[in-house]
């Protein structure tokens, strides 16, 4: 049974390119940057990667010609990772060629953890030959992270942090929302210290505090970096944010897969819930 767009209404920006313009015309005249995200994750057959390939190659080519500031998230699991590591580097190659011809960044999303070590491989092999066009991100809760984050900060790295939003076991994640805010937090100096220009990507006010405070403490300059939150969810922060001088960008998804993404949104907050029946309600 599909679910009808109503629901997701609150976090997904349309079911369309067209549709999710507007929304991110009005936050890029409000000097808030974007990354727009074409739902869908896990293909698992060459026909459906292909096609995503030629979607993603397509919102590239659409983003530059609607003159929108907005770059693209992307996961490698939509890109074939499934399938196979050889054959998703050759579809990730594909987007990224056309993303340096036009002077445009690719992030890629971190998956569950059945996906971090060859995401982290293929972000490797792909930045060494693309470089500034590509990012990747890094999860804080994972206990893994503690090593991988020297990993990439050596490389100068241009990471996104995160909480983590997959259901992970003890042995492999932390459980506590303390432990994982410390991990946050340890994380958010190393990539402040070692790397360009670290995203932060949370809508935690504790988080939010340590970061300005931190930056502040330590004289660094609010354009060394980025906060990021996700469409839907707290934009007056964010304008709030800007207004002070924070650069700023929303990460905002669209497309018609947008069960998944929306479940997650659900899962971790149960505030979330009164958001979407409320719009319910407004209709
Ligand atoms: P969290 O949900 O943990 O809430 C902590 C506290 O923050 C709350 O108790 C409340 O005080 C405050 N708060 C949170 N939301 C609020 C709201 N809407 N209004 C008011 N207060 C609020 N995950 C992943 O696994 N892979 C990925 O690639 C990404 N990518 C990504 C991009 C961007 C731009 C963002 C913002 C997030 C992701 N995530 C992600 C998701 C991320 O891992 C995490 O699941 C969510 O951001 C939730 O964690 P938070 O730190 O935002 O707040």
């Amino acid at each position: 049974m599909k679910l009808p767009f109503i629901l997701a209404k609150r976090f997904v920006a349309g079911e369309t390119f067209e549709e999710a313009v507007p929304k991110v015309a009005d936050l890029n005249q409000k000097d808030i940057k974007v990354t727009l995200d074409l739902l869908g994750e896990n293909v698992d057959n060459r026909e459906m990667a292909d096609e995503m390939v030629a979607n993603y190659v397509e919102l590239l080519k659409n983003i530059g010609s609607a003159g929108i500031d907005s770059t693209i998230s992307i996961k490698l699991t939509m890109l074939g990772l499934d399938v196979g590591f050889g054959y998703c580097r050759d579809n990730l190659y594909r987007l990224l060629d056309v993303a340096r011809e036009n002077e445009q960044f690719v992030r890629i999303d971190m998956e569950g953890s059945d996906y971090t070590q060859q995401t982290i491989d293929l972000y490797k092999e792909a930045v060494s030959q693309y470089g500034k066009h590509v990012g990747i991100v890094i999860q804080a809760y994972l206990h893994r992270t503690e090593e991988d984050i020297q990993d990439l900060a050596e490389l100068g790295a241009d990471v996104r942090l995160c909480k983590g939003a997959y259901k992970e076991p003890g042995d492999i994640a932390l459980q506590n929302m303390s432990e994982i805010r410390e991990a946050f937090k340890e994380y958010a100096r190393i990539l402040i210290e070692k790397t360009p220009y670290p995203r932060m990507a949370t809508h935690d006010d504790e988080l939010l505090g340590w970061i300005r405070k931190y930056a502040s403490d330590y004289k660094i300059s609010p354009s060394r970096f980025e906060f990021q939150m996700l469409y839907g969810l707290r934009q007056d922060t964010m304008e709030k944010l800007t207004q002070e001088g924070y650069n700023t960008r929303v990460y905002v998804p669209f497309g018609t897969m947008w069960f998944p993404y929306f479940k997650r949104r659900l899962m971790e907050r149960k505030e979330n819930i009164w958001f979407v029946l409320s719009t319910l309600f407004k209709q």
